[in-house]
């Protein structure tokens, strides 16, 4: 089994190769035994440029996953439909379309953060939209996670999160949020968007969708950015007491999160940057 993630857009860019572009945002190609899935955009056009200089056969991508519905998931979608130039598979759960606001202070107008596209520019471009609750699954061994059960007690949405119901911001529960999982020799793979349902909620449910105990790797976006110290501490105890072997924070992570677990997780534990290549 061959199994490689390449981090093609993120905030932050690995040395090489040179040119390598960071952009607030996270799209993650995700390749095993010959499938090739691209896990979000970015949020313009570092997936591409990064993509170029990174060797990806953008024609031979399968499939693309949304995570979500945030614009620095999804903004790269004209961009990368453009380089695929064939009709692709986008799966992402229903409410990936709704109308997406950030508020995070109560002085601060609320801001658009949704899907920056007509969907019907996007279906001109190739894109065939498969949007369902439930896990998907692309071959025998990669899986979405569809909706993710929120069962911690201390894992919580974002507050500043919103969606337009009428002229009205009610909060977003972010229903839409969702995961990769990869069933590997070693145990599982689980790729992460923003993390926005929680990361340990993301990893049970990995465990319950695929009937893998083992949790091998974590990469992708946990959403600690914001994080009460108790909720860090929790998921810190929970991250080794679930065994994970292996962690990569990237985007919404936070940095001042992302050093809490590098001290946890010590040699085991990496920034996943643009141009950041994990191989199993
Ligand atoms: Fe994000
Ligand atoms: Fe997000």
């Amino acid at each position: 089994m061959s199994v490689r993630i390449t981090t093609l857009s993120e905030n932050g860019v690995a040395p090489r190769p040179r040119g390598l572009l960071g952009e607030w945002g996270l799209s993650v190609l995700v390749e095993v035994n010959g499938l090739r899935v691209l896990l979000d955009t970015g949020h313009s056009m570092s997936a591409v440029n990064n993509g170029d200089l990174l060797g990806v056969e953008w024609n031979r991508i399968s499939a693309i996953v949304l995570s979500h519905g945030h614009y620095d998931h999804t903004g790269g979608l004209r961009h990368v439909l453009s380089r695929i130039k064939k009709t692709v598979p986008v799966i992402a759960h229903p409410d990936v379309w709704a109308p997406k606001y950030i508020q995070i202070f109560k002085e601060e107008a609320p801001t658009y953060i949704g899907i920056p596209f007509q969907k019907a520019e996007l279906e001109g471009l190739g894109a065939d939209f498969e949007l369902t609750h439930d896990p998907a699954w692309l071959s025998d061994d990669v899986v979405t996670s569809g909706e993710i059960p929120m069962v911690t007690d201390f894992e919580t949405i974002d507050p500043g999160m919103y969606v337009k119901d009428g002229e009205a911001l009610v909060p977003d529960p972010l229903a839409d949020d969702q995961a990769l999982f990869i069933k590997t020799e070693e145990g599982l793979v689980v790729i992460l968007g923003c993390g926005h349902r929680g990361v340990i909620n993301t990893l049970r449910h990995a465990q319950n969708v695929t009937g893998v105990e083992t949790i091998h790797t974590v990469v992708g976006g946990t959403h600690l950015i914001r994080a009460s110290e108790a909720q860090m501490e929790q998921t810190m105890a929970e991250l080794m007491s679930l065994g994970v072997q292996r962690l990569g924070v990237s985007h919404c992570t936070g940095n001042a999160a992302g050093v809490r677990l590098a001290q946890g997780f010590g040699g085991d534990f990496f920034f996943n940057n643009a141009g950041t290549q994990i191989t199993l």
